[in-house]
């Protein structure tokens, strides 16, 4: 079996690729191959259909969340209209087309405190979640046949190269330059380790799933919470203040809560994965095993 990987450069492009390895060859793709920005008609497509690939896995996406507020047409070129190129060259040769999209599909629905299933409606605050929630449509209309994992809050071993790292990393550089630090604690989601949602799509994919799939870590927590769990592990103290995204000002607005359900993924076969702190820790773990 032939596995094509779009954006196998990025964090969970890496998890993922090895855990591949293990159903068939796994081809890796970066943007100089294929650029989902490029619009021409059927560019894509036929890059697609010229790999005849017999599984396409596409973790490339746009993710700078506040930067896509102000950009219009980026999002949607890459997470919508590139994302509805693949999945048409994809279903043009009977390969299958794996695509993940995130919790910022919600978010409109306020007073939310359950978490989401597949089947709710999505409802999107921000101009990345609309672009994702637009290329969730495009992909399954263009490919009925593929996967869809909607994950959340990701942090892996080689940082997402957009965003500059990942949240984990981002406490614990800051934590050593001694000022207070600012998190905000009315945000309520699952940050999920890529190592533990790579090897649950591999899973998905072995059973043959098709369809939309909530993987993330299990429980849930503010990003103010995951943050003083971050230091608690790792023995550190600094001051750490929590704040509402009022007070914190991003440009994007982001949900208040968008924890999703994992029950689906159950009903599969698939056991729940770890709690988020157990997640954590086994990142800790590897990071430092990877320093010394
Ligand atoms: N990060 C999160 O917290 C999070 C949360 C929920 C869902 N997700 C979703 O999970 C998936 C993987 O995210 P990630 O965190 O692994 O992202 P990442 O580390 O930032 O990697 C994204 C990859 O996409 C590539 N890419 C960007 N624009 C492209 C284009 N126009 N054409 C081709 N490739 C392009 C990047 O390549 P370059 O290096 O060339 O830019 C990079 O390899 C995405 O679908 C994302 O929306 C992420």
């Amino acid at each position: 079996m032939k596995i094509a990987v779009l954006g196998a450069d990025g964090q969970l492009g890496r998890d993922l690729c090895p855990r591949l390895a293990a159903l068939g060859e796994v081809v890796a793709l970066s943007r100089a191959d294929i650029d989902l920005r490029i619009t021409v008609p059927r560019y894509i497509a036929s890059a697609v259909i010229a790999l005849r690939p017999d599984v396409l896995v596409n973790c490339a996406a746009y993710n700078l969340v506040d930067r896509a507020e102000a950009d219009s047409i980026t999002p949607f070129e890459v997470n919508a209209q590139g994302v509805s190129s693949l999945a048409l060259g994809c279903d043009d040769i009977g390969a299958k087309f794996v695509h993940f999209s995130t919790d910022y599909v919600f978010g409109k629905d306020a007073a939310r405190t359950v978490p989401y299933t597949e089947d709710d409606h999505t409802g999107p605050l921000n101009s990345y979640g609309s672009s994702k929630a637009a290329g969730e449509t495009f992909a399954q209309t263009a490919a009925p046949n593929s996967l869809i994992v909607r994950t959340c809050g990701l942090y892996g071993m080689w940082g997402s190269g957009g965003k500059g790292g990942n949240f984990v990393e981002t406490m614990l550089r800051v934590a050593t330059q001694g000022k207070p630090l600012r998190v905000v604690n009315d945000q309520r989601c699952t940050p999920s380790y890529t190592a533990d949602v790579a090897a649950a799509t591999v899973a998905l994919l072995e059973r043959g799933a098709t369809g939309l799939f909530h993987v993330t870590n299990s429980g849930d927590c503010t990003w103010y919470e995951f943050a003083a769990e971050i230091f608690r592990q790792e023995g550190l103290k600094p001051e750490l203040v929590p704040v509402t995204s009022a007070e914190f000002g991003a440009v994007a607005k982001r949900p208040a809560y968008s924890v999703l359900s994992t029950a689906k993924l159950l009903a599969h076969g698939i056991p729940p994965l770890r709690p988020w702190h157990e997640a954590l820790a086994a990142y800790l773990t590897e990071r430092q095993n990877k320093s010394v």
